[in-house]
């Protein structure tokens, strides 16, 4: 997709890859529309891009509900949805409480398939645009420590997997990244929270080379190259390519089992001047 004078939302923008992404869509020459819950930052990052904000909490469902609306009644239409937003939990599973799991699950999970539906139904209305999943390598490769993140990504990556398949025939391009460790205050909390428990994995992945710290510049260019044109992952660094070819095998057999398999996608009633999708 050619991003000039596209509308682009990029949740969790405040700070970190998403203030990145921000960036990087802004250059493309894109209108960015920044979301997340501290204000001052949103409004410096909106005001330096030319772009527009929105604070939300993303933990909380009666923010989820119509937070897509929201953002079609500021800008208009939406072209690329950015589901950014994420927060991490660095410790032993057992010692997490209810809340902070509850936290991590709505958060990485929950809010991003709600607003996932929303601007799918949007786009399907409109008869194009661009999804981005923000995941991480912790969805293919187990990561003691991080077990409910990991977990959550794992579910991220699953559920675009599955969409893709079922949007394919739509106009409706999914882009799913999976970075490595990123040099952002998440990846700083994990190093610095985990020298109880997790410091132990840390210190044998690091003596086997596994974590290579990326710039969150290099995740964000290389996400807004794959939505320009249209490809489906954004996998860094490039090490741990097999890990993701290896597990995404299965999906790929399925991919070829649905050959000539057609899906009625419905186009929501909002805008019945678009033709149905099959698949
Ligand atoms: N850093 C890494 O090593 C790494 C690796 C792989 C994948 N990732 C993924 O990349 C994404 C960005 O991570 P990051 O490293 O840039 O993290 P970060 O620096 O901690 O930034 C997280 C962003 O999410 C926003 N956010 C947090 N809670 C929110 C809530 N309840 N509602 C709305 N927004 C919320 C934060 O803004 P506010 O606090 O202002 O709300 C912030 O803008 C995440 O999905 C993460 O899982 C990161």
């Amino acid at each position: 997709m050619e991003l000039k004078g596209r509308n682009v939302v990029v949740t969790g923008a405040s700070q970190g890859i998403g203030e990145r992404l921000a960036h990087e869509f802004a250059k493309a020459g894109a209108h960015v529309l920044v979301a997340a819950r501290s204000e001052d930052r949103l409004a410096a990052i909106a005001r330096n891009h030319n772009g527009s904000f929105l604070t939300v909490d993303l933990t909380d469902p009666d923010q989820v509900d119509g937070f897509v609306d929201r953002c079609v009644e500021r800008l208009g239409h939406i072209d690329v949805w950015v589901n950014n937003a994420g927060v991490d939990t660095s410790a032993a599973f057992t010692d997490l409480d209810h809340a902070t799991l509850r936290n991590v699950v709505r958060l990485n999970v929950e809010a991003t398939m709600i607003l996932t539906r929303d601007v799918a139904r949007h786009m399907l209305s409109r008869g194009s645009g661009h999804i981005v999943q923000m995941s991480s390598v912790s969805a293919v490769v187990p990561f003691p420590g991080l077990t409910a993140y990991a977990g959550t990504k794992a579910a991220i990556t699953h559920f675009s997997e599955s969409l893709r398949l079922e949007l394919s025939r739509t106009p409706i391009g999914i882009t799913v990244v999976s970075p490595g460790p990123t040099a952002t205050e998440m990846w700083d909390r994990i190093e610095s929270a985990s020298v109880d428990f997790t410091e132990p994995v840390l210190r044998r992945f690091r003596r086997l080379a596994f974590l290579p710290t990326l710039h969150p510049d290099k995740v964000a260019r290389a996400t807004v190259r794959a939505v320009e044109r249209n490809r489906p992952h954004v996998r860094l660094p490039r090490r741990y390519g097999p890990f993701h070819l290896l597990a995404h095998l299965p999906r790929q057999l399925v991919t070829m089992t649905m050959a000539g398999v057609r899906l009625d996608v419905p186009v929501p009633a909002e805008d019945s001047a678009h033709p149905g999708h099959t698949l």
